[in-house]
């Protein structure tokens, strides 16, 4: 009998394993735990970013609005931290040309030569954002990665010649917890250099009827949003779900600060889903969760950027005080973590 071993190199795995089987496993683990779970990064499809697009435009999600004004307010400020030298203007789920179009067009009246490089997961988004920048900036050269963030930092890490703009917006950091969220700016600060400038927008704790007003919109496309998870594992892997039998529900944890939103099973049923071969059982009212936002206070802020090798230079705000766009610098001569002022050592006396 032969006996064979090969070795595959990673690179090549890494490609055998698509991005429909990566979608697959994750439906897998996160239907089979005792507390039910669905990845929100799911819900970006692009019938899901066209959703999330809507729901920007929604009366009750104060979000948007409150950033667009942060930026338009402060744009002149946050023009000021643009680097002298070429550099790039890297969005993390970008998204649309909406706000960052605040800054670029300071951008290109203070005659700064940047290349603008938009990440997100979504192709259509990416090529509505190019179409939308062609005609506003002919000039403006772009470089779109339909990629995740991850893949993202990467980039940026291969291409440290020039200077970073790295814009974070829309309170998207909201989707990691705090240990998630460290873990990612690491990686970030990681890929970046001394003196590189970050922009990041934090949903601040505020009074909670408007945070679950913002989250359970009076004409239901937040529901339509989270129902669109089970909408593209029907679509993509084979799945059975029959969207009448669940329900959108969001509500906040004051503890920890999370809006939490949930997909509940409104009857006992079993679902299939052929990519995996397996169904999934549901009792009446158990629910699978889909989405964190995290909530900030200004010290969560300070003590995240603290820990995770950035100096904060302004937090910057709406009128309202909802939102804030928090300015940091990359810091490289103290490792990330590390008190500002080297704590007096204890010698050993
Ligand atoms: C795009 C992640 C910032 O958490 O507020 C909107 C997504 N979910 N309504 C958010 C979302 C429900 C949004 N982020």
């Amino acid at each position: 009998m032969t006996r064979i071993i090969e070795e595959l190199d990673a690179q090549q795995s890494a490609r055998a394993f698509s991005d429909r089987d990566a979608f697959a496993l994750d439906v897998l683990v996160g239907l089979s735990e005792t507390r039910k779970t669905l990845p929100s990064k799911y819900m970006y499809d692009d019938e899901g970013s066209r959703l999330f697009e809507q729901i920007t435009r929604l009366p009750e999600y104060y979000l948007t609005d409150c950033e667009l004004d942060t930026l338009q307010r402060h744009r002149d400020r946050i023009a000021d931290y643009a680097p002298r030298a070429p550099f790039h203007v890297i969005e993390f789920g970008a998204g649309s040309l909406r706000k960052p179009g605040i800054l670029i067009d300071r951008f290109v009246e203070r005659g700064l030569d940047f290349e603008y490089v938009p990440v997100d997961i979504s192709r259509e988004a990416m090529e509505s954002l190019a179409g939308d920048l062609e005609r506003r900036y002919p000039e403006v050269a772009m470089r779109g990665l339909v990629s995740d963030y991850l893949t993202g930092i990467h980039w940026l890490t291969g291409n440290t010649r020039r200077r970073s703009f790295v814009l974070f917006l829309g309170s998207n950091i909201g989707n990691f917890n705090r240990a998630q969220a460290t873990l990612f700016l690491r990686k970030l600060w990681n890929g970046l250099s001394d003196g590189d400038v970050v922009l990041i927008g934090f949903d601040l704790r505020k009074d909670i009827e408007l945070l679950l007003a913002a989250y359970n919109d009076s004409q239901g496309v937040t529901k339509q949003f989270n129902l669109n998870l089970m909408r593209r594992i029907n679509r993509e892997l084979g799945g059975h779900f029959n969207l009448d039998a669940f329900r959108h529900f969001a509500t906040y944890d004051v503890i920890s600060g999370a809006m939490e939103s949930y997909l509940v099973s409104q009857g006992e049923q079993d679902v299939y889903i052929e990519a995996v071969e397996r169904s999934f059982s549901f009792h009446a009212w158990e629910p699978i969760h889909t989405e964190y936002s995290y909530k900030y206070l200004e010290s969560d802020i300070d003590l995240l950027a603290q820990t995770t090798g950035f100096r904060v230079k302004e937090h910057l705000y709406d009128s309202k005080g909802y939102f804030v766009d928090s300015l940091w610098e990359v810091h490289k001569t103290d490792a990330p973590g590390s008190p500002d002022q080297p704590s007096a050592r204890r010698s050993g006396t």
